[in-house]
């Protein structure tokens, strides 16, 4: 188990919520996808790399079947996001007429979902939602219906679950904030 505080590189970050309550809150989101989606044949869209606990952990919570794949995009380097998307990778023609559930770990200036909504419109889907387990509301700078958050968090840098500083702490269970 981690401390409630861990050094990643030269910063500092202490637990902001638990994994216990993040795992809570995920089976919470994919309840509500059981109501809302298992006669919609979605196709669930994760946001590489951050997304990949929250994509696996979701979907195993899900009670109909599901198909998921993977796309691949940055604009983050450091602790500061760098504006502007720099690759996108992984999509095809299979998306049209698809219900499409976009995965994201955290929707920060929300410039990426807003980048990605515009590119899978090209492929004709019926439909496009998002459900990002982290929203930072405060630091949004584009108009963008989120339709399943897990947390609305502060506007600090985050760690965990997913979540990298410079490629280190995915794999911390919870979520920790970077002190100040
Ligand atoms: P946006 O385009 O500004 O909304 O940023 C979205 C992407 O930046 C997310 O998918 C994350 O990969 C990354 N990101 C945003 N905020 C954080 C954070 O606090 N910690 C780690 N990555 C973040
Ligand atoms: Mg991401």
């Amino acid at each position: 188990m981690f401390p409630p505080c861990v050094t990643v590189h030269d910063k500092e970050f202490c637990e902001l919520i638990s994994g216990e309550e993040v795992a809570r809150r995920v089976k919470e989101i994919a309840d509500r996808m059981n109501q809302e989606l298992a006669d919609k044949n979605p196709l669930f869209l994760a946001v590489l790399n951050g997304s990949f606990f929250f994509a696996a952990d979701l979907l195993r919570n899900l009670n109909f079947l599901s198909e998921i794949s993977f796309v691949k995009l940055a604009s983050y380097q450091g602790t500061h996001s760098v504006g502007k998307i720099r690759e996108l990778i992984g999509l095809n023609e299979s998306l049209r007429d698809r219900y499409i559930v976009i995965l994201e770990d955290i929707v920060d200036s929300g410039l990426t979902m807003q980048y990605l909504m515009e590119k899978l419109q090209e492929y004709q889907p019926q439909a496009v939602k998002i459900a990002a387990l982290l929203f930072k509301k405060e630091a949004l700078k584009v108009p963008l219906q989120i339709d399943y958050v897990g947390f609305e968090v502060p506007n600090i840098f985050l760690l965990g679950y997913g979540l990298d500083y410079n490629q280190l702490g995915r794999n911390l269970p919870g979520i920790y904030a970077l002190k100040s």
